[in-house]
């Protein structure tokens, strides 16, 4: 067992549930779910009694009153920026939940605290850590296919998202700010960064506000590669395998297809092999949550490993604005139809 890190959990909503049971069987591994906090009294009990530990309703008040080595925050993304600017300012390590904050100004802000701070700071970033997505990283890793030189990498549901998340129906963004982000930051995981995207975007439901449920997006890499990137919550169909990311890659060498129920074909020098790359259930994790429930067990057992061995998170505050910033280029690049470089920031 590494050292211990207190953790507190602000937030303790919907998707909050993963996280607080993902500490919690981290626990022999040195996480210590030591407080919860939100600002709706009923949700902060229900979690600190479930899970044993003190509740909150201000972030103040615990920072106050707890000795925490690290927050991790899942409040919604409006509230991002001013709690982690008031974790930050405590000198506690800070996880947020994606997306990281409703604009680049507040990304970045967040990111500027925290570096001027020199406090840990880390993005739940959570599918680039899912079980089937890091089996494919490794087989990238192993050269069997060569350098990827093209991708297509899908999330296509019809899965009901807004009856877990109603506010998605009045986001001013949707599926690109929500998802897209996700299968965005797969791209750079598995192909590397971006010199430049171009989108169109679609709005199939007539009950959602945003311009965006589907998006189709081309992407030119730094190494060359070419991927084209595709999310939507408006794909009908009658196997909907929600929430995994489906994917082809190709390199000089050979493939690597992942279709649905995570099953992996990998062609090598003409020689195919067939694996299933999926997690098996956790106690805490039910189909069809399962895959993103796992990816969140996953962030959180890298993130605690990073806090033990005091390096810097995959996904820290810098790494992931290169994943935000490919997401204002993907909408830059739908409204001025023409391909967009994303922006850098130092
Ligand atoms: N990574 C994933 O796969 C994934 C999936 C779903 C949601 N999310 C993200 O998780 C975040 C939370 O989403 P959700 O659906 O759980 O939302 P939610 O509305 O169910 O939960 C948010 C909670 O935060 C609380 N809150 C708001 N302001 C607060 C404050 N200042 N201090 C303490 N608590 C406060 C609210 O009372 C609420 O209980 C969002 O950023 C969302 O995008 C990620």
């Amino acid at each position: 067992m590494g050292t211990t890190i207190r953790i507190g959990v602000i937030g303790c909503g919907f998707y909050a549930q993963n996280h607080l049971n993902a500490w919690r069987d981290l626990a022999p591994f040195g996480a210590a779910l030591t407080a919860v906090c939100d600002v709706d009294p009923a949700k902060a009990k229900a979690a600190g009694e479930t899970f044993g530990v003190p509740w909150y309703t201000d972030v103040k008040a615990m920072l106050a009153t707890e000795k925490l080595d690290a927050v991790d925050i899942v409040t919604r993304q409006d509230t991002h920026r001013a709690i982690a600017e008031t974790t930050i300012a405590h000198g506690v390590s800070t996880i947020v939940q994606k997306p990281f904050a409703p604009t680049w100004e507040d990304a970045t802000a967040i990111v500027d605290a925290a570096r001027k701070a020199g406090v840990w700071l880390a993005v739940h970033e959570n599918f680039r850590f899912q079980a089937p997505l890091r089996a494919v990283r490794k087989v990238i890793d192993s050269g069997a296919i060569g350098e990827p030189s093209w991708a297509r990498i899908t999330f296509r549901t019809g899965f009901d998202v807004y009856k877990t998340q109603p506010y998605f129906l009045d986001e001013e963004k949707l599926v690109i700010a929500d998802v897209g982000v996700h299968v965005l930051d797969v791209s750079r995981f598995l192909l590397g960064d971006v010199s430049r995207i171009s989108c169109e975007i679609q709005r199939r439901n007539p009950r959602v506000k945003a311009e965006d449920d589907t998006a189709t997006m081309l992407l030119r890499h730094e190494s060359g590669a070419v991927s084209v990137v595709e999310a939507t919550y408006e794909a009908r169909r009658a196997d909907d395998w929600f929430p995994e990311t489906l994917l082809e890659i190709e390199g000089p060498r050979g493939s690597i297809i992942v279709t649905a129920g995570c099953k992996m074909k990998l062609t090598s020098d003409g020689k195919a092999t067939t694996s299933d790359i999926g997690a098996p259930l956790l106690s805490w994790t039910s189909h069809p949550w399962h895959v993103s429930q796992e990816g969140a067990m996953g962030a959180c057992r890298h993130f605690l490993d990073c806090l033990q061995r005091g390096v810097p998170a995959e996904t820290r505050g810098e790494d992931n604005l290169k994943t935000y910033a490919l997401v204002d280029a993907a909408y830059k690049a739908a409204a001025e139809h023409r391909a967009v470089a994303p922006v850098r920031w130092s």
